[in-house]
């Protein structure tokens, strides 16, 4: 057969206790382990074909050829399905988004769970779901959390081989609602590829990862026992972590604006009147407020109001990747 096709579905996540620096950067094994919630509503969808008429892999992103370095990336991620499935065949890739790109969404996780599941099916192999997020992790660390629906937990492990995903919660365990205040729909200037590489240059690093151990287990608790509050402290904690190690890194990273700090002035000044929100922000200036359900409209209204937030998406926990 000259092709062959298949077609895979993922939903981006949002970490609540975040990976940030590695223990090795080739393999994508994490300094620390890490808690998300698979994003529903937000999804990529992809298809791999491998065609023996192609000359070389070709990929497109929302119908448009993305940049060279896209490729590469995505051509790497095809050569490790290639190396287990014993072929040599070249691809096409189409990935569509229905979610901006690039502004800290993480749209790379939904993109390399969606690659790995259509890649490896189209390639005919059948791994399970620990394989599956481990070859996810290679191409983009929080894809290997993406694997998975609903609340997720990313161990660091003790060897690189332990390093992979497995679900903490279903998506029904708990209704909580992210909306993401974008702020900017502007491509971040420093990825997280890069920003990981920083992460070992901030005297702050080696304090963050020492104590993430305790903030996985107040975090993990606080999701067993649907306790808002607990775990709204200890995700903004987590995340305001590693915002300083970033701030203190060498060159200093700064994913921010002025309404990246409005946001937050705000999400805590509503906490503190009955709302339950809280706020954590990837390697971009958007701001994920995470709420119950039941205060989700009123945060909407309100941070509709806000002059700095460009745009509201709004998500709910999502399923696991699959092939469709
Ligand atoms: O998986 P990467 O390389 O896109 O890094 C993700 C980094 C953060 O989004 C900032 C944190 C996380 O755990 O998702």
């Amino acid at each position: 057969m000259t092709k062959r096709t298949a077609r895979a579905v993922a939903s981006p996540n949002i970490a609540l206790i975040k990976y940030w620096g590695n223990r090795d950067h080739n393999l994508r094994w994490p300094s620390n382990g890490s808690i998300s919630l698979t994003l529903g509503g937000l999804e990529t969808r992809t298809t791999v074909t491998f065609d023996k008429t192609l000359p070389t892999d070709r990929l497109t992103v929302d119908g448009l050829p993305p940049p060279n370095s896209a490729l590469l990336r995505v051509s790497e991620h095809l050569d490790r399905i290639r190396r287990i499935a014993g072929i040599h065949t070249p691809a096409h890739v189409e990935s569509q988004n229905n979610f901006p790109a690039g502004v800290g969404v993480a749209s790379s996780a939904s993109a390399f769970a969606a690659l790995t599941l259509a890649g490896t099916a189209a390639a005919d192999l059948s791994l399970n779901p620990k394989e599956l997020s481990r070859l996810a992790r290679l191409g983009s660390g929080s894809a290997c959390r993406s694997i998975f629906g609903g609340y997720v937990e990313w161990h660091a492990g003790e060897t690189v081989a332990d390093s992979y995903a497995e679900p903490l919660a279903p998506p029904e365990h708990w209704d909580l609602i992210d909306l993401i205040a974008v702020i900017s729909r502007e491509h971040k200037r420093v990825g997280s590829t890069q920003g990981h590489t920083l992460a070992d240059t901030s005297p702050l690093q080696s304090v963050r990862v020492a104590d993430a151990p305790r903030r996985l287990n107040i975090c993990r608790d606080a999701l067993l026992h649907r306790d808002f509050p607990t775990l709204a402290s200890i995700v903004e904690l987590d995340s305001n972590l590693m915002h300083a190690v970033m701030f203190t890194s060498t060159p200093t990273l700064i994913y921010w604006s002025p309404a990246t700090i409005e946001v937050m002035h705000a999400v805590t000044t509503w906490r503190a009147e009955g709302l339950d929100v809280c706020y954590t922000i990837d390697a971009g200036p958007n701001v994920h407020c995470l709420c119950r359900k039941q205060h989700a409209h009123q945060v909407e209204e309100r941070l509709g109001y806000l002059p700095g937030v460009i745009n509201l998406l709004r998500a709910h926990p999502g399923g696991p990747a699959s092939v469709i």
